[in-house]
């Protein structure tokens, strides 16, 4: 389904961004593993995170919605049911990469998890070869996608440097960690930590260390059994970094956004906005924060001037969701903008450096992919034409807040993609509009 967007006027009013899509999955997750009942307020509503509860379902949790609110009942963490047939992970790949780090301990049991067309081509060998070493059996595709076959076995500790900086290779491990002596995940780079504090509020024996020399090293050890009793997603801010962006592009833009999720290894995209002179005021959570609770805080944004800026290694995991818009913004920035250190955007629901490059180009932007992320020469603005969301739901979003800041209108090739993480945008974009 194609869709236009036209230029707009600014963007004025509150709203509440959906809620999280990475911290919805992990509570459905840590919910099928408890044994009590967890209650979870604002669970995210969308394509991805319903083959979630589809997939605990699969595994014997009873998932109900008691007034908006999901209750889950698990199987407990060592008794998740063989299903009848394979697990559709849809196109999620947080689902695909968390899930086998439990049921690779479900001894004597078996576990097939396939997906989407874009889940078949992302690769899988980076959980796979942890859990091996954890003494996991599991087959895959050409040694290295999906569909991926799990054996249940049973597990022991190990300690992990993670190769790529990836959150859901970390959580991977780290659920894996729950049933053997002791488990250490090494982590170089900071990544989103939001398995770690779930965990801690669930009273696991989780330990994180502030960063050494080798980096931050993260340690949970045996667990009888997870309890959550209940808990609230915060709102996303890889979504509502859409609704940011394009309240900082489009002239007369001011807008509050509610409730966003500020844990500091997600919230890379403020720094970066912040060194680009944007107006995006809220309190962040200060850097290396950590504990059982999700940060949370209003956002406030208005339109203004911007500049280029870099963005390296370091930062890239803070902000790897965001970094299609930190190119856009590029456009119409003055001065050049750079982003280096992010080849992981090649694995993503599409390659997000060549999508990302072939659907602004198309928009008249002058950016370059490079090997590890792009360059954007700022022009002050775009031209307008049509993006293809390759089916990628974050290039969806991206070519739909280009057309509300273009000089002409943007239509986007494949918006239905959009439904994965954020169906509402088009509604929400509408109510800040008019
Ligand atoms: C996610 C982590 C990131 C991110 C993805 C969600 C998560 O992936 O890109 O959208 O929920 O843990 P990597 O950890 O593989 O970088």
């Amino acid at each position: 389904m194609n869709q236009r967007f036209e230029p707009s006027g600014g963007l004025v009013g509150e709203l509440r961004a959906p809620a999280d899509k990475s911290i919805s999955h992990r509570a459905a997750l840590l919910g099928a593993m408890a044994s009590e009942p967890v209650r979870i307020e604002n669970y995210l509503h969308a394509a991805d995170t319903t083959s979630t509860l589809q997939a605990v379902r699969a595994l014997g949790a009873l998932v109900e919605i008691r007034d908006g609110d999901r209750i889950i009942r698990g199987t407990g963490l060592r008794e998740a049911r063989e299903p009848d047939g394979p697990i559709d992970v849809g196109n999620a790949g947080t689902l695909m990469r968390l899930l086998p780090g439990w049921l690779a301990a479900q001894e004597g049991r078996s576990f097939t998890l396939d997906g989407d067309e874009s889940i078949r081509r992302r690769p899988v060998d980076r959980i796979v070869a942890p859990l091996a070493r954890m003494g996991g059996r599991i087959d895959t595709r050409q040694n290295r996608f999906p569909p991926l076959t799990i054996h249940g076995a049973a597990l022991h500790g190990i300690d992990y440097e993670l190769p790529v900086p990836s959150a859901q290779v970390k959580s991977c491990v780290l659920l894996a960690g729950l049933v053997t002596e002791r488990t250490t995940v090494i982590e170089p780079v900071a990544c989103r930590d939001h398995t770690e504090r779930m965990l801690l509020r669930a009273g696991a024996p989780v330990r994180r260390s502030s960063r050494g020399e080798d980096g931050i090293r993260t340690t949970v050890a045996a667990c009888d059994e997870l309890e959550l009793e209940s808990l609230e997603v915060p709102g996303d801010i890889s979504s509502a970094a859409f609704l940011i962006a394009a309240g900082v592009l489009v002239a007369g833009s001011r807008l509050v956004l509610e409730r966003v999720g500020v844990n500091w290894t997600r919230a890379g995209f403020l720094q970066i906005l912040a060194r680009m002179g944007a107006i995006v005021l809220g309190e962040l959570e200060p850097e290396r924060a950590f504990g059982p609770d999700e940060p949370v805080s209003d956002l406030d944004i208005c339109a203004g001037p911007i500049l280029g800026t870099t963005v390296g290694a370091d930062e890239v995991p803070l902000a790897i969701d965001e970094l299609p818009l930190v190119a856009l913004l590029g456009c119409f920035a003055e001065g050049e903008t750079v982003v280096r250190g992010a080849a992981e955007l090649r694995v993503k629901e599409s390659d997000r450096i060549a999508t990302v490059v072939e659907g602004l180009r198309g928009l008249g932007a002058s950016i370059e992919a490079l090997d590890d992320g792009f360059a954007v020469q700022g022009t002050g603005g775009l031209r307008g034409g049509r993006l293809d969301a390759r089916g990628d739901h974050r290039l969806a979003l991206l070519g739909a807040v280009a057309g509300l800041a273009c000089e002409d209108a943007v239509e986007v090739i494949g918006i239905e993609a959009a439904s994965v993480s954020y169906p509402g945008f088009v509604q929400d974009v509408g109510r800040l509009v008019s």
